[in-house]
């Protein structure tokens, strides 16, 4: 059976949940998968490919998710790798698709990566923090979609099922 890792970089706790809904509908899709933090992985030996999520802060993708790809980089050249990121506060990774930040976009040239996808993130009312308490009193909210969060898993099982033919 295909195994897949989905490692994830969170602060708030948003994106590990988008990282768990993406484990969970893959293994409906009969993919087997392992939703691990991306700093608790020492190695990528025993999975056949692997998705890398991270929040984004200030135009970024979280640190975590940054080192992660750096230090794996030979390892995540062998296998099929997807990325994504949360979130736009608002609906509009909803709406239409939206490019990945520079810096993800030039890690998924770097790993030729099969596919990104931007979703909605989340900021409850009252998050901690100087810039995130502020950013909150006008944009907090839950604007995470997991539907179109399974349906991206779903197509990664299917594209997995494509390459094991
Ligand atoms: C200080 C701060 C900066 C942020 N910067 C961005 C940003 O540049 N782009 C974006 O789409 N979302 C941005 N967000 C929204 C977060 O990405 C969103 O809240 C996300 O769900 C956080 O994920 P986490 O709960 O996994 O940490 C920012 C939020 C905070 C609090």
């Amino acid at each position: 059976m295909t195994r897949v890792l989905v490692a994830y970089a969170s602060e708030r706790g948003g994106t590990a949940e988008i990282a768990d809904w993406i484990g969970a509908a893959l293994r409906r899709a009969g993919v087997e998968a392992d939703v691990r933090p991306a700093g608790e992985v020492p190695e990528l030996d025993g999975y056949d490919a692997v998705v890398v999520g991270g929040a984004l802060y200030e135009g970024r993708w979280h640190r975590e998710a940054r080192r992660f790809v750096r230090h794996h980089a030979g390892d995540l050249a062998h296998r099929p790798v997807w990325l994504f990121s949360s979130g736009p506060l608002d609906h509009t990774a909803r709406e239409h698709a939206i490019d990945p930040v520079p810096g993800v976009a030039k890690f998924a040239g770097r790993l030729d990566a099969r596919g990104h996808a931007t979703f909605g993130g989340r900021l409850t009312s009252d998050a901690k923090g100087f810039l995130a308490s502020k950013i909150a009193k006008r944009m907090s909210g839950d604007y995470r979609d997991r539907e179109q969060v399974a349906e991206w898993a779903t197509g990664i099982a299917r594209e997995l099922r494509r390459v094991a033919v």
